[in-house]
């Protein structure tokens, strides 16, 4: 296992029954509270791809995406849970591990064919992040990779963005 998987790994925190019974909720506040580890998660991200957008995924994606998108000198764009966001947008549905949900980018978010580089810390059964590609699809850019903190192997995710890189900086 890499420094940086380890350094991941110890700084995820398993929270059983949250936020309902039968759910392990992945806490990723520790990480976020070392500076060497979010610094680390930033640069491995930001070094993937060159790419012209960093999306992040309300609402956890954002805190990650963001300084990715700095470090890159890429634009950063939400993609947000319905209703928040002020101008037009397209929207997509999706199935969470724990319910459902529909998410929102601004129609004018991209200009064509930009390079997209999507940020989420949790990639579960995939339904968040499929939705986000195919919102970024249609709003005229290229998916160039979805990066992920964790990639929940057991739930096959990764099934639902066949045909998309897919970058897990940690699996298990
Ligand atoms: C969580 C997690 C991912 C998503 C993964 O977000 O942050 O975005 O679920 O699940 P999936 O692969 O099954 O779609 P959630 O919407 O629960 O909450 P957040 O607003 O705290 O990010
Ligand atoms: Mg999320």
């Amino acid at each position: 296992m890499s420094d940086l998987s380890r350094l991941i790994l110890d700084r995820i925190r398993d929270v059983p029954d949250y936020p309902q019974p039968g759910v392990l909720f992945k806490d990723i506040t520790p990480l976020l509270a070392d500076p060497e580890a979010f610094a680390a998660v930033t640069d491995a991200f930001a070094g993937l791809h060159e790419v012209d957008k960093v999306v992040g995924i309300e609402a956890r994606g954002f805190i990650l995406a963001a300084p990715v998108a700095y470090k890159a000198r890429a634009g950063f764009v939400p993609v947000r849970k319905k209703g928040k966001l002020p101008s037009e947008t397209l929207d997509a549905a999706y199935d969470l591990e724990y319910g459902s949900a529909v998410i929102e980018v601004h129609r004018d978010a991209f200009a064509p064919g930009e390079r997209v580089l999507v940020v989420d810390d949790v990639l579960a059964t995939g339904g968040t992040a499929r939705a986000t590609v195919e919102l970024v699809r249609r709003a005229g850019a290229e998916v160039v990779a979805v990066a992920v903190l964790m990639e929940l192997a057991f739930l096959k995710g990764r099934e639902r963005l066949a045909g998309t890189e897919l970058r897990p900086l940690v699996v298990v």
